[in-house]
């Protein structure tokens, strides 16, 4: 018996899980790579309610989501505000504490200058 697994980069966007187990290889589709809308965190008033912050980076109506995370296997996160605030927005797509900014985008590699 063989047991092995590995990440792998079929091109920009896509990853596939492939597990070798019990000499049996199993290809799975992981989601696509979020894209980075931004390099740092983004202050943004809003009102009470819900909100739904655009965790793909394909929105064009960034921080929020528009619905165009359909088929890349990523979801918008949810938040409820209870009165009207700033929020601190990630835009880099890689906080762990989504959808807050959470300093991450600092260990990202460099991106062009214009985002
Ligand atoms: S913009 Fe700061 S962690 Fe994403």
């Amino acid at each position: 018996m063989l047991c092995a697994a590995a990440w792998l980069e079929t091109n920009a966007n896509t990853y596939f899980h492939l597990a070798i187990v019990r000499d049996e290889c199993i290809l799975h589709d992981m989601p696509e790579k979020p894209i980075i809308c931004g390099t740092k965190s983004l202050a943004l008033e809003v009102e009470a309610g819900t909100h739904w912050w655009c965790s793909c980076g394909r929105s064009a109506h960034q921080p929020f989501c528009d619905g165009a995370h359909k088929g890349t296997g990523l979801q918008p996160v949810k938040l409820e505000v209870a009165e009207k605030k700033t929020v601190w927005w990630c835009q880099c797509k890689h906080t762990a504490n989504p959808p807050f900014c959470d300093g991450t985008h600092k260990t990202l590699p460099k991106q062009d200058e214009s985002v």
